[in-house]
């Protein structure tokens, strides 16, 4: 008796080579690999991410999988398949969209993700629901791929987003994986663990990236690796980015990247009117917990000496403020 699981993954592999097939090989996919072409990917990439289109049908996966065989129940467990609320009979989850196939490490499919065509419809990313063969916070796009470039350079950059992955790739920068939306989770920070000594965040360029940043750091810092964040400016993103600066200048990024402390600061430090009297006291007050959690004597004494001198105030009155706020932790 095939087991449940060996089940679920054959239907995933099916729906990859379903989806695949009708991007590449029928019309109804000709818009979205015209689309694909035009943001710059070209049919290596293609071939290489098994990306797909899922075709604008109500049950196109659910009459390809049923006639092989697949019960009803199995399809739904799958995610890929719902069932229709108000009456009998399934519909296909995916439609009309370009579809990215999550792999896992050992490049069996497990999950996808959908995107619209057209920037005005939303969301523009559907994904998988958890099944029993995915679960999102477990998960790293592209470690599959990159896998093997990150233990030979001990290094990775993680991303938000699947086209960061696949446009770097397409650039020949390999060692990069996505953590599908922008939350990292600490069983993400192991799975990196087992790979690499250091990380680079390189997520978007706006208010919801510094945000991801910062809750990532804290969690690749304990699991004990080497974090640096990279900022791209511009409000860009990874792909956005390589594609206008190309390769070189976005792995110099990796040469200007910031410290875990200094990115913290900066982000306290970014927007502030340092000329106004009470928003330094806020400043100040935001900075202690950030200046204190630095073990390292000769590194707080660095980092003192660089805020107190932008925000005009003697080293001495820093150190004292820090001393107080330290003893009101304890
Ligand atoms: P972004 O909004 O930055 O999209 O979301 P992107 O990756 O740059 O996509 P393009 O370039 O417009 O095609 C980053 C990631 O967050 C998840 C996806 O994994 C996406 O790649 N996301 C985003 C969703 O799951 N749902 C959404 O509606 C949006
Ligand atoms: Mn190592
Ligand atoms: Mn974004
Ligand atoms: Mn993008
Ligand atoms: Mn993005």
């Amino acid at each position: 008796k095939v087991s449940q699981r060996k089940k679920l993954l054959k239907i995933h592999k099916l729906a990859t080579q379903f989806y695949n097939y009708l991007l590449l090989k029928s019309d109804l996919g000709q818009e979205a690999y015209n689309y694909l072409l035009e943001r710059g990917f070209d049919k290596e990439t293609i071939e290489k991410f098994q990306l797909g289109f899922a075709p604008n049908r109500w049950q196109g996966l659910y009459n390809f999988l049923s006639d092989k065989g697949y019960s009803d129940q199995l399809l739904v467990k799958s995610g890929l398949i719902l069932p229709r609320k108000n009456s009998d009979g399934y519909y296909d989850r995916f439609r009309n969209r370009v579809m990215f196939t999550i792999f896992d490490h050992r490049h069996q499919a497990i999950g996808f993700g959908g995107r619209v065509l057209s920037n005005e419809e939303q969301p523009k990313y559907l994904n998988s629901p958890e099944t029993p063969l995915f679960d999102k916070s477990k998960n790293l796009y592209g470690l599959n791929w990159a896998k093997q470039e990150m233990r030979k350079t001990d290094e990775v950059i993680i991303t938000e987003g699947y086209t960061d992955v696949i446009t770097a790739s397409e650039f020949g920068i390999e060692n990069v994986v996505a953590s599908l939306g922008t939350s990292l989770t600490s069983q993400q920070a192991k799975i990196l663990n087992r790979y690499v000594e250091r990380v680079y965040i390189a997520y978007d360029a706006d208010a919801a990236g510094a945000k991801a940043t910062l809750r990532g750091l804290d969690i690749l810092k304990k699991e004990g690796l080497d974090v640096k964040v990279i900022s791209l400016g511009h409000e860009q993103d990874p792909d956005e980015y390589i594609k206008t600066e190309g390769k070189e200048v976005f792995l110099q990024t990796k040469d200007n990247a910031t410290s875990l402390i200094q990115f913290k600061i900066n982000q306290v430090l970014k927007d502030k009117d340092l000329s106004n009297v009470d928003e330094r006291v806020n400043v100040v007050q935001d900075l202690l917990p950030i200046l204190n959690a630095i073990d390292d004597g000769v590194e707080r004494d660095e980092y003192l000496k660089q805020v107190a001198e932008k925000l005009q105030i003697r080293l001495e009155v820093l150190r004292s403020e820090l001393n107080k706020f330290e003893k009101s932790e304890h």
